[in-house]
């Protein structure tokens, strides 16, 4: 679902978070491990208010594994603890509760000390809609749970879903919006599904992306489109679209005449993209910092 992030809306969602913010113990900051930057709210440390956070790598199984490492020590760097998760299989969400531990453990220690016995750790998840907040949610909680849909307005009475005896997770996650007046920023979320396609060019979309993988992943689309050889210049547009004739070409997408048909290549590349049939892929990678 696409939302049009108009500034009421950005007013409302941040409001709800607030609100929420009040219940928990600790935030999870939802993020997409492919485009960890581009998925994450511009403004989510304010929004935040200091609380305790963890931040999930979500859709790891879809990201480049050692660009994730290098990502889960970006964010060690800024003093965050983040984790790989694979939301719809569920792999890493055991760790999720002793890192909130961790977190915690001041609070925690206290209240032992003073023979308090600590009750379960309230948490919420957010994220910019399309992360995998729902997925991780239902994976926490063993079964689906009705979703509201990502609408900044929509609200209904709080619940908690229990994750074992020692978590207390809110079944309705804080949604953030993205950060697009950035371009570069809108193409990423495009390309990985987060925005859709209809807001860009498909064609522009895909061209960029095509563009980064000859710069960082250029053997997998030599292998798996069989193309000969890559130009030297990304930053030549020509020998970008050429890649993209390739591609057309090598798939069929001709239109009459022999022409490529640059928006069906184009659909056909980012498909197989998000599927994985390009290997695990990511599209950012740490800055310089
Ligand atoms: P949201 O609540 O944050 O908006 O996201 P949601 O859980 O609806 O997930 C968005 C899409 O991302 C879903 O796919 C979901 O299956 C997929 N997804 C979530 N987490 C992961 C993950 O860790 N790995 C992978 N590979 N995919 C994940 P969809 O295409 O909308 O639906 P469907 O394909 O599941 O039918």
């Amino acid at each position: 679902m696409t939302i049009q992030w108009f500034p009421g809306h950005m007013t409302r969602a941040r409001r709800q978070i607030e609100d929420k913010l009040k219940l928990i113990d600790v935030a999870i900051e939802l993020l997409d491990a492919r485009i960890p930057l581009s998925s994450r709210n511009p403004m989510v440390d304010d929004i935040l208010q200091g609380k305790p956070r963890l931040v999930l790598l979500n859709k790891a199984d879809l990201a480049d594994p050692a660009i994730t490492a290098e990502w889960v020590q970006y964010f060690a760097d800024q003093g965050l603890k983040a984790l790989p998760m694979d939301a719809s299989t569920g792999t890493g969400i055991k760790e999720i509760l002793p890192r909130c531990k961790e977190l915690l453990s001041h609070k925690i220690e206290a209240q032992l000390r003073k023979g308090i016995n600590p009750r379960a750790i309230r948490a919420l998840i957010v994220g910019i809609p399309n992360v995998g907040k729902s997925t991780l949610i239902n994976q926490l909680a063993g079964r689906k749970i009705a979703n509201t849909g990502d609408k900044p307005g929509v609200t209904k009475g709080q619940q908690w879903i229990k994750f074992g005896t020692d978590m207390d997770l809110l079944d309705t996650p804080g949604i953030l919006w993205p950060k697009f007046d950035d371009q570069n920023v809108g193409m990423k979320l495009a390309a990985t599904g987060a925005i859709k396609e209809e807001i860009l060019h498909l064609d522009d979309i895909a061209f960029h992306t095509i563009r980064y993988m000859i710069d960082y992943y250029g053997e997998r689309l030599m292998d798996r489109f069989g193309i000969g050889d890559l130009p030297e210049d990304t930053e030549n547009p020509n020998e970008v679209i050429e890649v993209m004739e390739t591609i057309g070409r090598k798939r069929g997408c001709i239109v009459s005449g022999g022409r490529v048909d640059l928006d069906k290549t184009s659909l056909l590349f980012l498909r197989e993209l998000r599927s994985g049939k390009l290997g695990r892929v990511s599209l950012e990678v740490p800055p310089e910092y």
